[in-house]
């Protein structure tokens, strides 16, 4: 069937230019304008189908030089791409889960369960492409394994039928920066994908240093105008646009590693890497983390996974200690918890009456510091006597015993940036330090570890904001 002649007459989109071309420099690759039309009619595909032969039966007016839009799930499916999954939500959920992990070769940025990953076609995009949605509830639908191969091998199936026509397959992705998904080019065959006018002039005379326009992300976009997310739709034709005269593969669309600008940028925002963000569950740079500290004495109640937490004490550990000594230890204080603030609190008691007060004031005091008692989880750190040397005089030893107790400091520091990244709230108390023989005798440890105070964990009542640093101008003092 001619180009001219037909096609579902209600559903064309015609485009047409109110305006004059412009004459000479940039050329559009649809000067005369566009119609976009679906194929309707098309049955959910399963593995085996032949593609090319059901669109071509559906739309015989397909014509040269139409350019077909392809959803990328009817190529998976055809291929077979489609694997066998639990049909419970929550099985389901965590199996797709695998799955994203087995397809991920870098996670570029992760929000709670939301991430954003590269796979090993250089696609960048949420959840590796992988989708669970128009499919069966007992299938989950991987990305094509080759899109370009998939949309060369339509091209060729189109010219053994006689017509000459460019493929797209499409795949929907959120943008960075902008709200909404739109669908994308992932393969590509016989159709120009990227305009490059590099070198080109406008109609101003300004050259053109860095354009290149990713035609093929506006085509793939254009046809989901028609094609809709539930409609059942899965194919459009693109009529109007000029033949390709430097076809490329979709490949050529995803920008190589080292040119891209914000990978320095993600890899900050991951908390100095892939591995910190995956451990933590939650992607968040370290100068804002530092802003998010503070200190929280509301918590819901809510339970605290243990392995959160044990992340956030593995990257505390981190922090400088002398004599590359590890002098540090935290310790979550689980059953002897009643025990120990019963016995702090009577040495509380015991001190303020010491100091003469009245029995009414000290029960008033001791009730409004109740801040490790409201905590979700408890956890005590110590600086141990590991590694610290001796000295004859006492002025050194005083001095050394300093030296260790700052480490300690650095490392309830980075343990409160640490919860603080994973959105835990923390209260750094010094109940401990006022009572360590108390401590040491109810958690049964050994003389020689100090404790640092205690630190009150939980989720926060209300999720903090980062705040502004203080102004350094008087605090950097020369
Ligand atoms: C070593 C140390 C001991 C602290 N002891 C207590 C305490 O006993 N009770 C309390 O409510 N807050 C305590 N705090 C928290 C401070 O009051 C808090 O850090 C300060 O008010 C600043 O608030 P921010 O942490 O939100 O920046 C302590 C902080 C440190 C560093």
């Amino acid at each position: 069937m001619p180009a001219d002649s037909a096609g579902p007459a209600h559903s064309t989109v015609p485009i047409t230019p109110d305006r004059d071309l412009p004459a000479g420099g940039l050329t559009p690759p649809a000067p005369q304008g566009l119609s976009i039309l679906p194929v309707v009619g098309l049955p959910d595909f399963r593995p085996g189908d032949d593609l090319a032969a059901v669109v071509a039966g559906a739309a015989p007016w397909i014509a040269d030089d139409d350019v077909l839009l392809v959803t990328s799930k009817v190529i998976s499916k055809c291929e077979g791409a489609l694997v066998a999954a639990p049909s419970d939500p929550a099985e389901r959920d965590a199996f797709r889960r695998k799955l994203i992990d087995e397809h991920t070769v870098r996670l570029v940025a992760q929000v709670k369960a939301t991430r954003i990953v590269e796979n090993s076609l250089g696609i960048v995009a949420a959840a590796a492409g992988i989708d669970a949605s128009n499919v069966h509830t007992d299938e989950i639908a991987l990305l094509p394994n080759d899109p370009d191969a998939s949309a060369a091998a339509l091209v060729a199936e189109f010219a053994r039928r006689g017509r000459r026509v460019g493929v797209i397959i499409t795949d929907t992705q959120g943008r960075a920066w902008r709200n909404g998904v739109t669908d994308v080019a992932i393969g590509a065959a016989g159709v120009d994908v990227l305009d490059d006018h590099r070198g080109g002039h406008d109609v101003f005379g300004n050259e053109l240093v860095v354009t290149q326009v990713a035609v093929g992300d506006e085509l793939a976009a254009a046809g989901d105008l028609v094609k809709g997310k539930l409609s059942g739709v899965p194919v459009a034709v693109l009529r109007g646009l000029r033949r390709a005269v430097a076809p490329a593969p979709a490949r050529s669309l995803v920008r190589p590693a080292q040119e891209d600008l914000f990978r320095l940028g993600t890899d900050l925002a991951l908390a100095r890497g892939e591995e910190r963000g995956r451990e933590l569950g939650r992607a968040q740079g370290w100068a804002e983390a530092v802003l998010l500290r503070r200190t929280e004495r509301r918590f819901t109640g809510a339970p605290v996974d243990l392995d959160v937490l044990r992340g956030c004490v593995a990257v505390a550990l981190t922090a400088p200690a002398p004599h590359h000594t590890r002098p540090v230890r935290f310790v979550r204080v689980a059953e002897h918890r009643d025990a120990l603030l019963a016995a702090m609190a009577a040495q509380w008691e015991a001190d303020l009456a010491g100091d003469g007060w009245s029995p009414e004031r000290i029960a008033g005091r001791v009730a409004r510091g109740r801040v490790l008692a409201d905590a979700t989880e408890i956890v005590v750190p110590f600086v141990t006597g590991d590694g610290r040397h001796d000295y004859p005089d006492e002025r050194r030893r005083q001095a050394e015993r300093t030296m260790f107790t700052v480490a300690g400091g650095a490392a309830v520091q980075g343990l409160l940036v640490a919860l603080a990244a994973v959105g835990l709230g923390a209260a750094w108390i010094s109940s401990t330090i006022f009572a360590p023989m108390v401590v040491r005798s109810v958690l049964d440890l050994p003389a020689d570890w100090e404790p640092l105070g205690g630190i009150g964990i939980g989720h926060p009542t209300e999720a903090p904001s980062p705040r502004l640093a203080v102004p350094g101008d008087q605090l950097l003092q020369r």
